[in-house]
């Protein structure tokens, strides 16, 4: 049985060291959440995983890391200042703010607000005596626009289209932009030539108004992205291509097709920058949603930062000697919906012939937070220094867990919790003989293998694809 519902994948989430909610001693702080050991583990080489796969092992791409904080003038060019916006409404009786428009479409059911000005979302309210879901009233505030990028102020002046004072900065609400501004110094100091990719991963922050839906949605998340520059003739091909891609990754992280959809942007709802986009949508226990996109995004960034910033960002092709902006196809993933379908994905309950449930996290083990653990089945006769050599030797494939605490089947217990694709235990036979048990995560079938060829194996048997 898989998960039924985010209260109990976000409480097993919690206990067994996953994620934790965020503040939590100070009562807890909307949207916000750590990674627990394991939780870091998990992130950690699903981004590596990433990298390697789409920058490492492609000769057409290269990376970057862009800051956080860019020069204002970023967001006036991509569109954020103007229009990076949602509809809200405050609540007069209790105070609660809520999107407008997902008021209307909760409660009406088929009406979609996209693309709606303030004013008839605030007639729809109106007119369908929507309640606020917090205390139950029907008193809302008018309608207005929030924007969602979180400002900051900067020590000195820098000229800024945000309040006026010269010093308003934002917290990139993207890790895309980054990547169009340094455009220009990837062609000028690699050996890049038009196709070719730029990628660049790290935090992205967005002040959202509703709250909630665990790692779902953050105010504070991660993103890995990757521009593909082309010439405009190319952009089917390339589109394609990077949606074959995408179904690869998500393959790799264990995502079959059956457990998710594409969802195309229709044509008279894509963003101001896109030609054609579409969603990758998961069946998430609570809902089928987006958990990457793809974009074709014409020239319009590269076009725009031209403009704000003057300086000129067309591309010369070395043969031919034309003159362009190349176009752009963004795939873009959301490390944390990632992080969140792969748990979804892998948590899974199973009654024993004994009648009691075990819960474990078939992990790809690629992803799983430890490789191995290596359990003794007694502290005493030698078997926990004999554990610890073989924790040791085991070294090379990755993070190993060592256990000797409590009995042994909860120990498997834990391990199977965490994902652990394999367990080794040292027991008495292995004083005697040099091999040891190696217990299998999925199958919990368990044999015997020689301590000298431990690693071979286990390396073989899960981690050579
Ligand atoms: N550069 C294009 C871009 O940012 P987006 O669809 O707004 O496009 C890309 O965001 C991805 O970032 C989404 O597919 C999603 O996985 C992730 N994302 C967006 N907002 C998020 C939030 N509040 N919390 C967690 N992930 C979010």
């Amino acid at each position: 049985m898989s998960a039924q519902n985010l209260d109990q994948l976000s409480s097993f989430c919690k206990s067994a060291g996953f994620v934790y909610p965020g503040s939590e001693i100070y009562g807890g702080f909307a949207n916000s959440y750590t990674y627990g050991p394991l939780g870091v583990e998990l992130k950690q080489n699903l981004k590596n995983l990433w990298w390697k796969m789409f920058v490492q092992q492609r000769a057409d791409v290269v990376g970057i890391e862009g800051d956080i904080i860019l020069h204002p003038k970023t967001w006036k060019a991509s569109g954020h200042v103007d229009g990076f916006n949602d509809q809200m409404v405050d609540c007069k009786a209790c105070h609660a703010r809520h999107r407008a428009d997902h008021l209307v479409e909760d409660n009406v059911s088929g009406l979609d607000c996209e693309g709606m000005d303030n004013e008839e979302v605030a007639r729809i309210i109106a007119e369908h005596n929507i309640t606020c879901p917090n205390c139950g009233a029907m008193d809302f505030t008018d309608v207005r626009q929030f924007n969602l990028m979180f400002n900051t102020q900067m020590a000195k002046t820098v000229t800024n289209d945000g309040d006026g004072s010269g010093r308003v900065a934002y917290l990139r609400p993207e890790t895309a932009q980054a990547i169009f501004l340094e455009f220009k110094n990837v062609v000028d100091t690699q050996r890049v030539k038009v196709p070719f990719g730029i990628a660049n991963m790290g935090k992205a922050f967005r002040n959202e108004i509703t709250p909630g839906q665990f790692l779902f949605r953050r105010i504070e998340f991660e993103q890995m992205e990757l521009q593909y520059f082309i010439h405009e003739s190319d952009w089917k091909q390339f589109y394609d291509e990077w949606k074959t891609q995408q179904a690869l990754w998500l393959e790799v992280i264990g995502l079959n097709t059956d457990t998710y959809r594409i969802y195309p942007h229709p044509e008279d709802k894509l963003a101001h920058y896109a030609k054609k986009a579409e969603d990758i949508e998961y069946k998430y226990c609570f809902g089928t949603k987006e958990v990457m996109g793809l974009h074709y995004r014409t020239d319009f960034d590269l076009k725009a930062h031209q403009e704000h910033s003057g300086t000129n960002l067309k591309y010369r092709d070395p043969s031919s000697g034309e003159k362009y902006i190349p176009h752009v196809i963004e795939s873009t993933w959301g490390v944390d919906r990632n992080i969140l379908a792969v748990l979804n994905e892998a948590y899974t309950e199973e009654k024993l012939e004994d009648d009691s449930t075990r819960i474990v996290l078939k992990l790809k083990p690629v992803l799983a937070p430890y490789k191995v653990a290596v359990l003794p089945l007694m502290k005493k006769d030698g078997m926990a220094e004999k554990a610890q050599e073989i924790v040791k030797s085991l070294g090379s494939l990755g993070y190993i867990a060592y256990d000797q605490g409590g009995s042994i089947g909860k120990r498997y217990r834990r391990q199977d919790e965490a994902g652990t694709p394999v367990c080794v235990t040292v027991d008495y036979e292995t004083l005697k003989d040099n091999t040891v048990t190696v217990r299998d995560r999925d199958t919990m079938e368990q044999k015997r293998v020689a301590v000298e060829e431990l690693s071979a194996y286990i390396f073989g048997t899960y981690y050579s694809s």
